[in-house]
Formats: C-alpha cells, structure tokens, sequence
C-alpha cells in the first residue's frame, strides 16, 4: 500500500474512522513487532498531533520504552508507579484529564497536560501499554478509549 497516510479532517470520530482503515493496512502481513509499533505511533502523532505516542513493554517485571514519537521519555517504569505503571497494574484504560492531579504522575515532558494508557492485555497478561500526551488539558474521553483499543487490538502479535 500507499506509504503516505491520508489525514482526515472533521470529528474525533471521523479521524478515528478514516485511520483505522489504514493502520489496518500498514499491518496487515507485517509481524514484526517494532515496525507495528513504530507505525502505530507514527500514524496517531501524524493524525492527532498530540505531544507525545508510544509503546512501553514489559520486560523482567518493567515497562521499557519502545518505540514512540514526541520528546525524549523515561526509560523505565515500575508496576503501579506513574500513570502508565497503574495502567499496567489494575489491566485497565486510564484516562487523566489533568495529568497534575494525577498522584505520583511521571512527568516526562514538563508540557504534558493530560495523558491516557490503554494497557495492552495478551492470554489475560498486561504485555506492555500505548500511552498518549496531550500539551492540552483534559484532552482525551471515552471516545479515545473505544478507538485506542480498537487499534490496540489491531496487533495481531505477542509481544
Ligand atoms: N506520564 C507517564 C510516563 C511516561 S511519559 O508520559 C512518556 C506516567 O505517568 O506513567
């Protein structure tokens, strides 16, 4: 397929709608699992403009940085610790509307204002988690939840 992503206008939703589509296509027939991430990544920083996209996996009982797009990050992170840390240990998607109120928060970048993590949840395990940055307060819902998922699910892989 095409390399170049088509970047749609209009409602959250309608963003949503036109990517999914193609971040089905850069993965069909792809497993390797860092170009998926990286492609993921790209896509949703390209589409979404947000400050900061990307993957931690879980290794040796931590998160560690993989592929992403924004500001430098945090290389490590602890069960529970930060809001990706939570993420990972209650297997759910958080969503933080101002990431300040957020205690024990990990700030990587001093112009994230609001974050969400979807962790990434294989044979019942949290295996790593996507988390977004927003330099805009109480930038993420409900509707980023439905969608991230979707994406998330889109990876057909074991990490
Ligand atoms: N804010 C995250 C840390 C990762 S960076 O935002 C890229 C956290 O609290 O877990």
């Amino acid at each position: 397929m095409a390399e170049d992503l088509l970047i749609a206008k209009g409602t959250k939703e309608e963003q949503y709608e036109s990517l999914i589509p193609q971040l089905q296509g850069l993965l069909d027939g792809e497993h390797h699992l860092v170009a998926n991430l990286a492609n993921i990544a790209a896509a949703l920083k390209e589409q979404f403009g947000w400050l900061w996209v990307g993957f931690y996996i879980v290794r040796n009982d931590e998160l560690v940085l993989g592929p992403f797009q924004g500001p430098v990050a945090c290389t490590r992170i602890k069960k529970g610790k930060g809001v990706c840390g939570m993420s990972w240990l209650k297997a759910e998607t958080l969503i933080v509307p101002d990431v300040e109120k957020f205690p024990g928060h990990i700030a990587c970048s001093s112009l994230s204002k609001s974050e969400i993590v979807i962790p990434i949840i294989r044979n019942n395990h949290v295996i790593g988690v996507l988390d977004v940055d927003s330099i805009e307060l109480n930038d993420f819902n409900v509707v980023d939840k439905k969608y991230l998922e979707q994406i998330i699910d889109l990876l057909s892989i074991n990490i």
